[in-house]
């Protein structure tokens, strides 16, 4: 008796089931009335007395087993119905949530863009930069007053002392000093100030610089370029204009302003009715600075550009806090999902 108890335990466990046919089979071949399990049951009686506690405890624990398997597999079998009879194949996909550029990626993507159609292309360098790269080849002695006006974070490295960069000038030097011109590169990237954070001025943010190297290289190219990208940028109804300004680098140097592009040029509050929007500072590239990158000022020249993306972006999308975008507010970044 304890043999067959065992055999037949195995094959309860072995019994494949598939289906639900295969289910009610399983249940009359074991469970049922006329199953293998009651058949124990009766021949139970001619069981020596002294066996009787033990071969019914093994009977039970058959029978439960059974019984145990047969609702495990009903229950799997009735889950599995019920999946496919939810599984729709016509039903839409799921949309995931897109995210968003950040507006400073869509503006800067966009400065990239117009220059590069008219044959500029991108250089980069290290935002921890040496004095040499940010300030002395850009023509700014030891100790003149200029390297106050960029509160440079500084970083103390042995003996050396290094910086953050307070400008994407320091570019220019680092490509003239590996090429030859002609060059017409433009320089995207982030630059560090040592400033209070408000509204309108934060300890970080970003720049383009633009530089332009080769023969005859004149001022008339420079306010060219600079009206091409004012009209690409904001319409072909901008106008710039240029105001004498002082940069180390540069000589003569000037400062771009665009005709406001709420009013154009009547006056309003966004350009404190003077009808101008400053964007930029630009010049002809210092004899000097060409002289330390290892260019011949007396082959050639050039001019060079530097301008905020934080700026232009402040113009386009009317975002008068700098805070704002280096803040990850969700509920300001949605607004340029689609843009
Ligand atoms: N480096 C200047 C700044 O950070 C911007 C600039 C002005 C760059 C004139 C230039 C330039 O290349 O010619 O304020």
């Amino acid at each position: 008796m304890k043999d067959q108890i065992a055999e037949l335990e195995q094959e309860i466990r072995d019994y494949p089931i598939q289906s639900k046919e295969e289910l009610e089979q399983f249940r009359i071949a074991f469970i049922g009335s006329k199953g293998k399990i009651k058949g124990l049951f009766a021949a139970f009686k001619s069981v020596p007395n002294d066996q009787k506690k033990e071969v019914g405890q093994l009977l039970n624990q058959l029978r439960q087993l059974a019984e145990s398997r047969h609702q495990e597999l009903k229950d799997h079998l009735e889950e599995q119905e019920t999946q496919e009879s939810n599984l729709d194949l016509s039903r839409p996909g799921e949309v995931s949530p897109l995210g968003s550029h950040h507006p400073l990626s869509i503006v800067r993507r966009e400065i990239i863009d117009i220059f590069a159609r008219v044959g500029f292309t991108v250089s980069e360098g290290p935002e921890i930069e040496d004095d040499w790269h940010n300030f002395s080849a850009l023509n700014f002695p030891p100790e003149h007053p200029a390297r106050d006006m960029q509160d440079t974070f500084f970083i103390q490295k042995g003996e050396k002392e290094i910086s953050l960069r307070t400008h994407t000038s320091s570019v220019q030097v680092r490509v003239m000093e590996n090429q030859q011109p002609p060059i017409r590169t433009i320089s995207p990237g982030r630059v560090y100030r040592n400033e209070a954070i408000s509204a309108r001025a934060h300890c970080f943010f970003h720049q383009v610089e633009g530089l332009y190297i080769d023969r005859d290289v004149s001022f008339a190219d420079l306010k060219q370029i600079l009206l091409y990208f004012a009209q690409e940028l904001f319409g072909e109804k901008a106008q710039i204009r240029l105001r004498p300004s002082y940069f180390p680098f540069t000589e003569p140097s000037a400062e771009v302003d665009i005709s406001c592009t709420i009013c154009n040029t009547k006056g309003c509050n966004v350009c404190k009715y003077t009808g101008w929007l400053e964007i930029l500072g630009c010049g002809m590239v210092d004899p000097n600075v060409l002289k330390a990158s290892g260019i011949d000022p007396e082959v050639y020249s050039g001019y060079a550009f530097g301008m905020g993306i934080e700026r232009i972006a402040q113009l386009k999308y009317k975002v008068n806090d700098l805070r704002l975008y280096s803040e990850n507010d969700l509920r300001f970044l949605k607004q340029f999902t689609s843009a």
